[in-house]
């Protein structure tokens, strides 16, 4: 298994702590991420044509969720079938084409993993651990592999 029960049974403990407000949190790290890369704002066509400010884009919003809920079920999915499945409203080669075609690169992966995890750090300081760290970042890294494999 490419993650341990306990790394799943993080995950998910502390995604319900985090639910109730997770349209906000996930909004906060894809804010993270434009301070840090402010031209990745620029990869969305929701955002390219849009004139309302990002915090209130709820297209925007909703691809933070994406992120945030595809990350929390691939824990408990790599656990079961060893493998990541993103579901039945999509599949792994059309999020690979979509990426691609809007020019997502490597390092949109990586400074989103970090955004991910300090707004985790920052949404329950007092579950937060190194393994807890690990088990998210597990989880993240194997969904984002299983996409850019189709890039
Ligand atoms: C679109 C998920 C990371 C940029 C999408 C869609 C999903 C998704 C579900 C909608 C696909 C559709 O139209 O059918 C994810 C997941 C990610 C991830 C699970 C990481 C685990 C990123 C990152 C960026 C990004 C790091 C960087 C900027 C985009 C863009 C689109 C998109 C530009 C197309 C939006 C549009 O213009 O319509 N993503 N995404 N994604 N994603 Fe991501």
């Amino acid at each position: 298994m490419v993650i341990t029960a306990k790394q799943e049974a993080l995950v998910v403990s502390s995604w319900n702590e985090m639910k109730d407000d997770a349209p906000t949190f996930a909004l906060k790290f894809f804010l993270r991420l434009f301070e840090i890369i402010p031209s990745a704002a620029k990869r969305f066509s929701f955002l390219r044509d849009s004139t309302l400010p990002l915090e209130k884009n709820p297209k925007l919003k909703a691809h933070a969720m994406s992120v945030f809920v595809m990350t929390c079920e691939a824990a408990t999915q790599l656990r079961k079938t060893g493998r990541v499945n993103v579901g039945a409203n999509t599949s792994v080669p059309h999020l690979a084409s979509v990426h691609f075609k809007a020019g997502v690169a490597d390092v949109h992966f990586e400074v989103l993993k970090f955004a991910l995890l300090e707004t985790i750090k920052e949404a329950v300081p007092y579950m937060w651990s190194e393994e807890l760290k690990e088990a998210w970042s597990e989880s993240y890294d194997h969904l984002v592999a299983a996409i850019k494999s189709e890039m």
